[in-house]
């Protein structure tokens, strides 16, 4: 983990959180980034905005899986619509994805990364883990943007 120390980037990381679970991992990996002294805003999704991709270097979008019990598992609607915003910025941007989960997140990560694929974004990776995990998925996000740097 030491040679994060190094990366000069600026990240954005947005996330939907409905019951706190995607918020705390997604504040866990902001405060671990920043003591790292990396260049991290935290966006709720309802506040993001085309301008917020002008000069980041690698988003980060964390979200809840969505589904109808057994079914339709998907990323939220919320973090769906806010990527629907922004879709003319996505080109050539490096992406990072995180869910939580209770059950299985079945293809929802898949989903979010063909949306994001489709609108020329690099998905780097994607990363589930049940909502107990918080800490393991933070420092799985964590070690994935010190593997692309
Ligand atoms: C409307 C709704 C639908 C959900 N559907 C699923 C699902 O299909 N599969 C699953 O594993 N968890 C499902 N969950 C559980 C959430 O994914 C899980 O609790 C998650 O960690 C919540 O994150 P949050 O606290 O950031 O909102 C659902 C939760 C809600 C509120």
């Amino acid at each position: 983990m030491d040679n994060i120390r190094g990366i000069m980037m600026k990240i954005l990381l947005v996330y939907f959180s409905e019951t706190g679970h995607t918020q705390k991992v997604s504040t866990l990996i902001c405060d671990k980034l920043k003591e790292k002294t990396i260049d991290i805003t935290l966006l709720e999704s309802a506040e993001l905005k085309q301008e917020h991709l002008s000069n980041i270097d690698l988003l980060l979008i964390g979200t809840p899986v969505h589904g109808l019990f057994l079914f339709a598992q998907n990323a939220s609607k919320q973090i769906r619509k806010a990527v629907d915003r922004i879709t003319n910025e996505l080109k050539n941007k490096k992406v990072i994805i995180f869910a939580t989960y209770l059950f299985f997140p079945a293809k929802a990560l898949q989903k979010l990364e063909n949306k994001i694929k489709n609108s020329n974004g690099i998905v780097l990776d994607s990363l589930a883990e049940h909502r107990r995990n918080k800490e393991e998925l933070a420092n799985a996000v964590i070690e994935k943007i010190t593997e692309s740097s």
